[in-house]
């Protein structure tokens, strides 16, 4: 309302200065959720509620939800299915968490005028997602903490003061949870990819208490 100027026109630094509120109090909700989901996970009170879902729609829309940022970054993106790729049992809001952090980390880790490559496909028993981009990559020494909670390697603070360190231990957590699996082959200053799979037979249900919160990364 503030920006928008219902209470009276704005001067440029005053709307400077309220961007900046917005931004920060929306910072600050997404961490309040993100800190939610990570109790939901370590405390085992999360829903798995599986339906049909079709991962080609879901990447889709996360594409579409970052479009502003791969539009500002001049970024090329690929998606790679097969046409008749089948619908799976699984829990839609536990995919979306985990395409919409793998796709974000590669959009925010690329530089202006990189790539992305996503690739989704059946590898045997298992349901294969791959994210590769020609970004700045994890330091080697540093890639053996890559999935712990909080933890972000120097460049990746450097790109990004504001991120948390908290989406690859979630979606870490999730697979652990559903019987998949995440692993990333990354070289610092020439990319990285990331892996997932999970089980073709799709999650199991699971009751819980509450729903993860499907929380945008930035
Ligand atoms: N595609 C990527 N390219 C480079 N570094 C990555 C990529 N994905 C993840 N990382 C590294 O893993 C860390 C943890 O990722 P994440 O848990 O999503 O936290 P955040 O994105 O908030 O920093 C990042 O801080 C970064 O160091
Ligand atoms: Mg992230």
């Amino acid at each position: 309302m503030l920006i928008d100027g219902d209470a009276g026109g704005l001067n440029e630094k005053q709307r400077r200065y309220i961007n900046e509120v917005a931004r920060g109090s929306h910072r600050m909700v997404d961490l309040v959720n993100s800190l939610l989901n990570v109790s939901r996970l370590e405390l085992g009170t999360f829903i798995v509620e599986p339906e049909k879902v079709d991962l080609k729609k879901i990447v889709r829309s996360v594409l579409d939800e970052f479009k502003v940022k791969i539009d500002e970054k001049k970024l090329k993106i690929t998606f790679v299915i097969s046409k008749s790729f089948p619908k799976y049992l699984l829990d839609p809001k536990l995919t979306r968490i985990i395409v919409q952090n793998l796709v974000s980390n590669s959009i925010k880790y690329t530089s202006n005028g990189g790539w992305v490559k996503i690739a989704v496909g059946q590898v045997k028993d298992k349901i294969l997602i791959s994210v590769l981009d020609d970004g700045c990559g994890i330091p080697a020494g540093q890639q053996s903490n890559i999935f712990n909670k909080l933890f972000r390697a120097d460049n990746a603070r450097v790109l990004d003061p504001d991120g948390t360190g908290l989406g690859l231990y979630i979606v870490k957590t999730i697979l652990a949870n559903v019987g998949g699996e995440i692993w990333f082959k990354s070289r610092e200053k020439k990319g990285t990819n990331f892996f997932v799979t999970l089980p073709c037979y799709g999650m199991r249900s699971k009751k819980g208490r509450r729903e993860l919160e499907v929380v945008l990364p930035h």
